[in-house]
């Protein structure tokens, strides 16, 4: 059921689970502070217990009210980049109405969205809402109400329509309590260049495989995938059949003339992700693009290789690939 802002804020604040938009991809909000409503979340996401929800706030004056103490970089980085797609690691006191939120943590993780339906929302509220992004656990995040209902339906209490989430990647999460190093805890459209770029003397570390599970629980589950099991596309091994070939519009022309020779024509559907030449608006329709693959209800689909660059939002299309990419053998 679509809802205007005025009433799913009405729903919310009765401990509904209301799919709200935001500029990175839509969340599944709940009341923060609201047990049943937190429970409800998890249900519906089907999403394992001990990965906490990101809580949305509209203002760094509300995050104050419910933080243990806000660093000065994490203050100076919100001050900058926030409402925006970056989300901070920030204690909370040893006392919490969060602590639903947070599975317990002695840390949330504090974003101010950047859209402004979702804003209006949060500010007739005046409760942070937990929100995870809107879709079923594994399944890749939604960029759009249409991919909302697709994939959650009739689960929840209602959505809200803001059209196409802007940014298409998950916000950048970051540590910023320390003074002298930043660690990038998941990376999304603003990164390195951007935080160096105002905090020159900061050094910025980005989390490791090996480390990342524990720091942000939900970096140890395979994430983001369509049902089609996605493969690097093998260099020795092209001769395949009855396929998709996820490619960027540039490796296009060599691919098709490349066809011939490698491929078998049998039943091949090329799918281009966009152009990385135009990385914003392959980002914007990266995860829309892909769960498009379902549809053709072929088996397998490879991935040709790219290579995406160096910004920041490179490197995070770079992190959301080698989430989809399975890295078994086939
Ligand atoms: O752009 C976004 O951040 C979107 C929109 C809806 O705001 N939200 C989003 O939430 O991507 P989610 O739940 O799909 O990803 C949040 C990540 C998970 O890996 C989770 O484990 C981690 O953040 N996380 C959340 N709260 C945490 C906490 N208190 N401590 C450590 N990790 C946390
Ligand atoms: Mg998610």
């Amino acid at each position: 059921m679509r809802l205007p802002a005025e009433e799913a804020s009405e729903f919310l604040t009765h401990g509904k689970v209301i799919a709200v938009p935001t500029e990175t991809v839509y969340g599944l909000a709940a009341l923060a502070t609201n047990p049943q409503a937190i429970a409800k979340v998890f249900e519906i996401k089907n999403r394992p217990a001990d990965n906490p929800l990101i809580c949305h706030f509209y203002s760094l004056e509300q995050i104050e009210k419910f933080a243990a103490s806000i660093s000065g970089n994490t203050r100076f980085l919100i001050k900058h980049f926030s409402p925006g797609p970056i989300s901070y690691l920030i204690d909370l006191p040893s006392e919490s109405p969060l602590f639903f939120a947070t599975c317990g943590r002695k840390q949330m993780i504090a974003r101010i969205p950047d859209h402004p339906v979702f804003l209006t929302i949060l500010k007739k509220i005046n409760v942070p809402l937990a929100a995870p992004s809107a879709n079923t656990s594994g399944r890749v995040s939604p960029t759009s109400i249409e991919m909302v209902e697709k994939d959650l339906g009739n689960n929840i209490d209602g959505s809200v329509d803001g059209g196409y989430s802007k940014i298409g990647l998950e916000s950048t999460i970051i540590d910023a309590r320390s003074v002298n190093q930043i660690i990038i805890l998941r990376p999304g459209a603003i990164g390195e260049t951007e935080i160096q770029t105002i905090l020159p003397d900061v050094s910025i570390q980005r989390v490791t495989s090996a480390n990342s599970a524990e720091a942000t629980p939900g970096s140890r589950y395979t994430h983001y995938a369509p049902k089609t099991p996605i493969y690097w596309l093998p260099e020795e091994h092209r001769l395949v059949s009855n396929a998709i070939i996820l490619h960027t519009d540039e490796q296009l022309k060599d691919f098709k003339s490349e066809q011939g020779k490698y491929f078998s024509k049998n039943n091949i559907h090329l799918v281009s992700l966009g152009s990385v030449n135009n990385l914003p608006e392959l980002a914007q329709h990266f995860y829309e693009r892909l769960s498009s693959i379902d549809l053709l209800q072929l088996p397998i689909a490879f991935m040709l290789k790219v290579n995406w660059g160096n910004s920041s939002l490179s490197k995070a299309i770079e992190n959301r690939m080698d989430k989809i990419i399975q890295h078994s053998e086939f």
